[in-house]
């Protein structure tokens, strides 16, 4: 064996020890079966409107009788903090710092949908040591106890931050607007999902149509792509119209659902949370909000 590859096959070796030894004294989790949902909002193209459907959707939820924890892992822009109602003083990072705590950088937002700022913070999170993971890790398992739903509003586009994400999460909802830059987009995400992963967890959300036939017809668009060069389609999970309301909501920095309840998006976004709640789980093999931490720090 060349001295490159024993060298190798002993770090791998001693990382395995190192991770036994921190599962006996409990700082890393074993593989628990849990019920946690985790679901990721992303889309190809930015500005389709990934931070709008994951804060509204959170509320519907919420609303719904779930408890429901936001977390915005998105890098470039902190709007979750807006429509949210407040602005965080701390984000996920601070979580490094032995005095900080979960609780002291989760925010009770609108209707009590709890929220994490990760803004600049996940890139970190990603270049960190085993050290500095593992505290992460162990902080941040305990997100479940807080939440039964974890919705994660992550960036656009192809970056590894963003495939890192929708790698590790359960559920991926793939948003997309019916223009054609935005198709073209959403189908680079489901190619490069699909080289990554057996998995089959993407649902599609086309977001402002004008009228109900624009859903199908964007479906069956990526689904005839798909087919063809991946050997896959994907679901539709439903659709948002495009709606004056959601424009001034943003204005006023309120969730569009609760400023106009009964506006066309508000009605949209009631109807996927009551098909995300009826639905079944886009992924069978659950290991809910540890899995998915587990799959991020690559245990
Ligand atoms: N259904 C809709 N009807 C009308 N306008 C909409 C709708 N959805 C989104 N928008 C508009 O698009 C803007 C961008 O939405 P949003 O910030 O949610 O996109 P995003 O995908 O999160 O963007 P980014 O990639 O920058 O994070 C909103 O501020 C709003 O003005
Ligand atoms: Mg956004």
């Amino acid at each position: 064996m060349s001295d490159q590859a024993s060298r190798l096959r002993n770090l791998v070796e001693e990382q395995a020890e190192e991770d036994a030894r921190a599962r006996e004294i409990g700082e890393l989790y074993f593989d628990v079966a849990e019920d946690t949902r985790v679901i990721a909002v992303t889309s190809g193209k930015g500005g389709v409107g990934k931070t709008c459907l994951a804060v509204n959707l959170a509320v519907a939820l919420q609303l719904s009788g779930q408890r429901v924890m936001l977390i915005d892992a998105d890098i470039g822009m902190a709007n979750v903090n807006l429509l949210m109602g407040s602005v965080t003083n701390r984000s996920l990072i601070d979580l490094l710092n032995d005095e900080v705590e979960l609780q002291d950088v989760v925010e009770d937002g609108v209707e009590g949908v709890k929220y994490i700022s990760g803004v600049a913070a996940i890139e970190a999170a990603l270049n960190l040591n085993r050290n500095e993971q593992r505290k992460l890790h162990k902080k941040l398992g305990r997100c479940s106890e807080l939440a039964n739903i974890i919705i994660i509003d992550t960036g656009a586009g192809l970056n590894r931050n963003v495939i890192e994400f929708i790698l590790a999460s359960e559920e991926v909802l793939l948003i997309t607007t019916p223009e054609p830059t935005a198709l073209a987009d959403a189908y680079a995400v489901i190619k490069a999902y699909s080289t990554y992963t057996e998995r089959r967890n993407i649902k599609l959300v086309v977001n402002r149509i004008h009228e109900e036939e624009e859903c199908e017809d964007v479906a069956e668009k990526i689904n005839q792509t798909t087919k063809k060069f991946l050997g896959l389609s994907v679901d539709c999970l439903g659709y948002i119209y495009e709606d004056k309301a959601v424009l001034d909501a943003v204005h006023r920095q309120e969730p569009f659902i609760i400023a106009n309840e009964k506006s066309p998006a508000s009605r949209c976004v009631t109807e996927l949370a009551k098909s995300l709640l009826s639905g079944e789980r886009m992924n069978s093999v659950s290991r809910g909000w540890r899995g998915f931490l587990d799959r991020l720090f690559g245990y």
